[in-house]
């Protein structure tokens, strides 16, 4: 069963404080390069898996997808983006991702933002996923860079001026790993950036580009707080591609 942390009020509350909470897709840093993945989405038909408040769901609909469903494990997180629409071409499910088995061939994208790192069987929802693409179809994803989920690992350290100094600690260990971030013992599963792109190739996909999101120095001015985030990378960005 899936750690369902989004539910529990104390996560919650903090996290939908989050700048991408409150502002949506421009309170993520790394929306701009999200973007720059994306196949033309007009037309589309698009699943966005783990959706959250559900604000990239929307953005694809203005861009002129046919349709999109999103899906999250928690009730807190799909009640916030049924909130936010009535657009009758928008659908949001509760569904568990470990578990989830969508229809074979029927979208032309799938998408899905930090959310893959919670997945323990990956191999399982890549396969998943290459069926319910047409063939050619796209998956667009982004997950905690390894190295951030590495570096997160209890014994990461600082130097004398209290500044982190993120050694990628146990990074060949792929697994559980708990943080506390609004509430303790958040769960996560770390996998090798190998381990995850051999997983796609090996399910049928074709890499067209990856990226590893660091913020440009005209964000962090604008966003002093960012400036950790050029310290090691955050976010791996995947576009890939069904064969
Ligand atoms: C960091 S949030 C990202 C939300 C949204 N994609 C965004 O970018 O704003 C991660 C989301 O993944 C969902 N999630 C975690 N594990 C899941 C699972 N096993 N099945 C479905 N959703 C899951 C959480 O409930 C949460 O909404």
């Amino acid at each position: 069963m899936a750690q369902n942390i989004y539910d529990t009020p104390d996560f919650f509350a903090g996290y939908s404080q989050l700048p991408r909470q409150v502002l949506g897709l421009a309170g993520a840093p790394e929306w701009d390069a999200i973007r720059a993945l994306l196949p033309d989405v007009r037309g589309a038909r698009v699943a966005d898996l783990g959706c959250g408040f559900g604000w990239a769901s929307r953005w694809f609909r203005a861009g002129g997808a046919a349709s999109v469903l999103g899906y999250d494990l928690s009730e807190n997180m799909i009640a916030q983006a049924r909130a936010r629409t009535d657009d009758p071409a928008i659908e949001y499910r509760i569904a568990d991702l470990e578990e989830l088995t969508l229809p074979a061939s029927a979208f032309d994208l799938v998408y899905s933002a930090l959310t893959f790192h919670y997945i323990v069987d990956f191999s399982r929802l890549a396969e998943m996923i290459h069926r319910a693409l047409v063939p050619g179809g796209s998956l667009v994803f982004t997950i905690e860079h390894p190295v951030y989920m590495a570096a997160a690992h209890p014994r990461w350290t600082e130097d004398e001026d209290g500044r982190p100094t993120w050694p990628v600690n146990g990074y060949a260990d792929e697994g559980e790993r708990r943080t506390d971030w609004f509430a303790p013992g958040v769960v996560k599963q770390h996998r090798k950036l190998a381990t995850t792109l051999n997983t796609l190739i090996a399910g049928g996909f074709d890499l067209l580009r990856l990226d590893e999101f660091a913020p440009t120095r005209a964000q962090v001015t604008a966003m002093p707080e960012l400036a950790v985030e050029r310290e090691r990378p955050m976010i791996l960005l995947v576009a890939a591609r069904k064969r």
